[in-house]
C-alpha cells in the first residue's frame, strides 16, 4: 500500500511513525505547509502530485478543517484512490458527498479516528447494525471538557483556571470554542447517528449547549443532588425519526458514563438485541488517534469497499420527542421559567420534564436575558 499523506501535523506526524514500522504500508508522499527533515525528502508541492502519482493507492487526509480538504480528497478520490481521514468537520460537513465519491469511483473511504480517537466505535456500532437495530447512542466524546470537568469536580478548581491548564497541557487549542461550546461533540455525534440510523443529518439541526458557562457552583450544585456532571451527546429512534443533541448531563452515580475520568472518552449504543455496549479509550492525542487511522489501513488491505453504510437519507432530529427534568441556574427568573419549575433552590430551578427542544429554545433566549445562565438535563 503507498500512501499520500495530508497533513504532518499532530496526527500526520504519528500515522508517519506508525507506517514506518509496518511491512506492505509507505508513506511515499506527504503534503504539508511546514516540512521538516523526517519527511522533507517525500514532501511534495501538491495534491496534484499525489492525484498524478499512479503508485499511490491510498490517501490519508490529516489536514483538519472542510476546506482545501474537501477538495483534496474528492481529486483523490475522483484518481481512484482510497480514502482514510481523521477529520470530523470534513465528514459531519460533507457526509453524503464523500460516501457518492467511495460509490462512484469504487474507492474505500473509511473514517474511523473522526469519533472517538482510538476507540474503534464506528466500526463497531456499523457491524452492531447488521444484527441489530440501534435505539440509542450516547457519549462523552470530547476530552477537552471531560478533562475540565473532572478536574473541577475532583479538585474544586473553577472554570478558567482548569481551561488553562487543559491548553498548556496541549489538550485544548488556543481557541477552546468547538470544545467547550460543544461543535466538537456534536460532529462526532452526527457522524455517529448518520451511520447508526442510515441517515444524513445537517449539522445545525443538532440542540447543542456546552460548558462555556459552567461554574464550580454547579458542579457542588450537582454533588449535592447525588449526581456529576458531564458534558455529552444523545440520539436515538423515536417513532417517526430520530433525536439528536449536546448539552451538559447530571448524570447519576451509579451511571458509568459518571466515572469516566480526565481525557477519556466512554461512547455507548443500545441495541435492541445487545443491549447497552459502552466503549471507552483515549479519545484523541497523537498516538491513540494515529493509531486508529492506520487500522483503519489495515480494513482497506483487508477488502472493506465501502464506508461503513452506503445509505444517506436527509433527516432532521425531532427534539420535541427526548422529554426530561433540567437543572437551571440563572440570576433572571422569568415568568416561563417559574411555569416550568418543579423546585427552586438557592441559585437555581429544577424543572419539571420538558422537550429537549422546549428547553434549548428557552436557553438560547434566556442567554441574551442572562449571557451566564446555565443548564443541564437530569436523565431519569
Ligand atoms: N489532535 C487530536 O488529538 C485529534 C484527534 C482526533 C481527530 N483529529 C483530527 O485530525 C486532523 C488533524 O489534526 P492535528 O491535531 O494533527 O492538526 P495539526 O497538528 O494542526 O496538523 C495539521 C497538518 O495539516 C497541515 N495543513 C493544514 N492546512 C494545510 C493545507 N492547506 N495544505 C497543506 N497542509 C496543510 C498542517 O501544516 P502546518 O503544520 O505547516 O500548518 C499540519 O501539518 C483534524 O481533522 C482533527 O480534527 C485530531
Amino acid at each position: 500500500m503507498k500512501i499520500g499523506l495530508l497533513g504532518h501535523g499532530t496526527i500526520g506526524g504519528g500515522v508517519d511513525q506508525i507506517i514506518g514500522g509496518i511491512e506492505g504500508m509507505e508513506v511515499k508522499s506527504v503534503v504539508s505547509l511546514e516540512v521538516d527533515d523526517s519527511f522533507r525528502d517525500r514532501h511534495v508541492n501538491g495534491i496534484d502530485d499525489i492525484v498524478n502519482d499512479p503508485e499511490i493507492d491510498t490517501v490519508v487526509e490529516v489536514m483538519g478543517g472542510v476546506e482545501p480538504a474537501f477538495t483534496f480528497v474528492s481529486k483523490a478520490m475522483k484518481a481512484g484512490k482510497n480514502l482514510v481521514t481523521a477529520n470530523k468537520a470534513l465528514v459531519a460537513a460533507h457526509y453524503e458527498d464523500l460516501i457518492r465519491l467511495s460509490e462512484e469511483n469504487g474507492v474505500s473511504f473509511r473514517a474511523t479516528a473522526s469519533a472517538g480517537g482510538s476507540i474503534p466505535w464506528l466500526v463497531n456500532l456499523s457491524r452492531a447494525k447488521r444484527a441489530d437495530t440501534i435505539l440509542e447512542l450516547a457519549g462523552i466524546m470530547n476530552g477537552t471538557t471531560n478533562f475540565i470537568l473532572s478536574k473541577m469536580k475532583n479538585e474544586g478548581a473553577d472554570f478558567d483556571e482548569t481551561l488553562r491548564e487543559a491548553q498548556a497541557l496541549g489538550f485544548a487549542e488556543a481557541d477552546p470554542s468547538a470544545d467547550i461550546d460543544g461543535a466538537d461533540i456534536r460532529r462526532k455525534l452526527n457522524i455517529s447517528a448518520n451511520i447508526a440510523y442510515d441517515v444524513q443529518i445537517p449539522e445545525d439541526s443538532i440542540d447543542t449547549f456546552g460548558i462555556r458557562n459552567v461554574t464550580s457552583q454547579d458542579i457542588r450544585n450537582a454533588a449535592a443532588l447525588g449526581r456529576t456532571l458531564k458534558l455529552a451527546g444523545f440520539s436515538g429512534k423515536t417513532e417517526d425519526g430520530i433525536f439528536a443533541y449536546v448539552e451538559p448531563v447530571l448524570l447519576p452515580s451509579e451511571d458509568v458514563m459518571a466515572y469516566i475520568p480526565s481525557n477519556y472518552n466512554l461512547i455507548r449504543y443500545r441495541g435492541a438485541y445487545a443491549g447497552i455496549q459502552s466503549y471507552v479509550g483515549e479519545g484523541a492525542g497523537r498516538y491513540p488517534t494515529a493509531y486508529n487511522v492506520v487500522e483503519d489501513l489495515f480494513d482497506i488491505l483487508a477488502g472493506e469497499k465501502h464506508f461503513y453504510t452506503v445509505t444517506a437519507v436527509p433527516a432532521v432530529p425531532d427534539n420535541t420527542a427526548p422529554v426530561h427534568r433540567y437543572y437551571v441556574r440563572t440570576s433572571v427568573i422569568t415568568p416561563g421559567l417559574l411555569e416550568m419549575a418543579e423546585d427552586r433552590q438557592d441559585g437555581y430551578v429544577i424543572t419539571k420534564p420538558v422537550s429537549v427542544r422546549g428547553m434549548h429554545s428557552f436557553i438560547r433566549e434566556q442567554l441574551i436575558r442572562d449571557p451566564a445562565a446555565f443548564i443541564a438535563g437530569i436523565p431519569d
